[in-house]
C-alpha cells in the first residue's frame, strides 16, 4: 500500500496509462510524487509534488485560499526550464498575467473583467455559425468511407470556435493547433519556447490591429472593457488572449474525440442517443465525469501548513489535484467505472471548482453538443475501423485525449 510520506516516482508507466495509477492510490488519497521528465512546462519534472485523489480532497483544496498560484514563483519554474540560448521575451510576456497563475486581488480583478466581455450571450449568440460549420466540416467527410474524425472534425470546430468568438482569423488554424499542441503538451522546453514566441508574437500584432480597427468580437471587447476606470494592460490582454486561445481549444477537442470513442464502443449508448436527443446534453456532462479532459488541475503552493485527513502538507509546497481520480471516485459517484449517460452527473470536476472553476464550461458544453448532434444526424451509420492504429491516445501528463480516432461512416 502507497506511504503518503515516501514519494513515488512517476514513470512512463503513468504517463501511458494514468488512470490505473490513480486506483492504486485509492487508499492513499493525498500521496508525495516526483514527477516524470514528460511533465512538460506547466509542471516541475523531478520534484515532489502532493497529489490528492479523492473527490471530497480534491474539491476541498481546489476551493482552500490557503493554497495559491503565486505568478512569481510560477514564473520561476517557467523561466528554470527555459533553453538558455533563446530569446524569452514572447514567452514570458505571454504568460506574465494569465488568470491560471493569479491569486486575489489580481485574479478577482482580471477575471470580473473577462467576464464582463464573456457573457452567455456572447456564447450563445455563436450557436448558428458554429451548427453552420459543424455541418461544413461534415460534408467533407461525407462519402470518404473511413476518416480521421479528430483531424477531419473534433479538432478543427473547436479551434474555429474560438478563433471565431475571439476575432482571430481562422485560416491559420493549422498553425494554431500545432503551437498549442507543443504549449499544453511539448516536454522539450526550446519547442515549447519557439512556439510559444511564435503565438505571442502573432496575438500582439492582432491585438494593435483590433485597437485600431475594433470589430464585434471577444477581442476587440477586451481591448476596450473597462471597470470603473480599470482595464487591461498590454502585458494582461496578451495574457488574456493567449490564454484563452490555448485553454480554448486543446480541451475541448478531447471532450469531443473522448465522448465519440465512448459510443463507438458502446454502440447500444449510440442508438439511445439517436433515439432521444434530448438525453444529449446530460451524455455530455457523463463524459466529461468519466473520461475528464483535463486530468490534472493546474499546480498550487501551499501558503501556510494544510492539513488534509491524516496528512499535512508542509507551508511551500507543491499540489496537484486529479480531477480523473477525483471523478472516478466511488464514494462520489456509484459503479464510477461505469459510463452511465443518464446519471446525475453533475457535481462533476472535469471543469475544475473554486475561484479558477472553467470560464470557458458554457462554450465547451455548447460545442459538444452541437458536435454530436451534428455527427449523429449526419451518419446513419459510424463504426470504429477496424486497423490496429484506430484509437491513438495522446501522450499527456496534464490532458487525456485521443491524437487518432479512425472512423468508418456512411
Ligand atoms: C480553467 C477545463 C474549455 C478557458 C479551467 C480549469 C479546468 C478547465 C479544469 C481549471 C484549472 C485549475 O483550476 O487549475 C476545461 C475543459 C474544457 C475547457 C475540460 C473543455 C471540455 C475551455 C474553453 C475556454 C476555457 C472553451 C475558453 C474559451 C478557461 C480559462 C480558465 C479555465 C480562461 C482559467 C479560469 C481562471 O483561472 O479563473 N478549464 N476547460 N476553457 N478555462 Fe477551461
Amino acid at each position: 500500500m502507497p506511504k503518503p510520506d515516501v514519494p513515488i516516482e512517476l514513470d512512463r508507466k503513468f504517463v501511458e496509462d494514468p488512470r490505473a495509477f490513480y486506483e492504486s492510490l485509492r487508499h492513499a488519497p493525498v500521496q508525495q510524487v516526483i514527477m516524470p521528465p514528460e511533465a512538460g512546462a506547466w509542471l516541475p519534472p523531478g520534484r515532489r509534488v502532493w497529489l490528492a485523489t479523492s473527490y471530497s480532497d480534491a474539491r476541498a483544496l481546489l476551493a482552500d485560499s490557503r493554497l495559491r498560484k503565486d505568478n512569481d514563483r510560477m514564473m520561476e519554474l517557467y523561466r528554470a526550464r527555459q533553453a538558455a540560448d533563446t530569446p524569452e521575451r514572447g514567452f514570458s510576456s505571454a504568460l506574465e498575467a494569465h488568470l491560471l497563475n493569479l491569486d486575489p486581488p489580481d485574479h478577482t480583478r482580471l477575471r470580473k473583467l473577462v467576464t464582463q466581455a464573456f457573457t452567455r450571450r456572447t456564447v450563445e449568440r455563436l450557436r448558428p455559425r458554429l451548427e453552420q460549420v459543424a455541418a461544413e466540416l461534415l460534408d467533407d467527410v461525407e462519402g470518404a468511407g473511413t476518416v480521421d474524425l479528430l483531424d477531419a472534425f473534433a479538432s478543427p470546430l473547436p479551434i474555429i470556435a474560438i478563433c471565431e468568438l475571439l476575432g482571430v482569423p481562422h485560416a491559420d488554424r493549422a498553425r494554431f493547433r500545432t503551437w498549442s499542441g507543443t504549449i499544453v503538451r511539448s516536454a522539450d522546453p526550446a519547442q515549447l519556447q519557439d512556439h510559444s514566441t511564435a503565438l505571442a508574437a502573432y496575438l500582439a500584432e492582432l491585438i494593435e490591429a483590433k485597437r485600431a480597427a475594433p470589430g464585434e468580437d471577444l477581442l476587440s471587447g477586451l481591448v476596450h472593457v473597462t471597470d470603473a476606470g480599470d482595464r487591461l494592460s498590454e502585458v494582461e490582454l496578451l495574457s488574456m488572449a493567449f490564454l484563452l486561445l490555448v485553454a480554448g481549444h486543446e480541451t475541448t477537442v478531447n471532450l469531443i474525440g473522448n465522448g465519440v470513442l465512448i459510443l463507438l464502443r458502446r454502440p447500444e449508448l449510440l442508438a439511445r442517443l439517436r433515439q432521444d436527443p434530448a438525453l444529449i446534453p446530460g451524455a455530455i456532462e457523463e463524459f466529461l465525469r468519466f473520461e475528464s479532459p483535463v486530468h490534472l488541475a493546474t499546480l498550487r503552493f501551499t501558503a501556510e501548513p494544510v492539513r488534509v485527513g491524516e496528512v499535512e502538507i508542509p507551508a511551500g509546497e507543491f499540489v496537484l489535484v486529479s480531477l480523473l481520480a477525483a471523478n472516478r471516485d466511488a464514494a462520489r459517484f456509484p459503479d464510477p467505472h461505469e459510463c452511465d449517460i443518464t446519471r446525475p452527473a453533475g457535481g462533476h470536476l472535469a471543469f475544475g471548482h473554486g475561484i479558477h472553476h472553467c470560464l470557458g464550461a458554457p462554450l465547451a458544453r455548447m460545442e459538444g453538443e452541437i458536435a454530436l448532434r451534428a455527427l449523429l444526424g449526419r451518419f446513419g451509420n459510424l463504426e470504429l475501423d477496424a486497423a490496429p492504429d484506430s484509437v491513438r491516445w495522446q501522450e499527456s501528463v496534464l490532458t487525456r485525449g485521443l491524437d487518432t480516432l479512425k472512423v468508418r461512416v456512411s
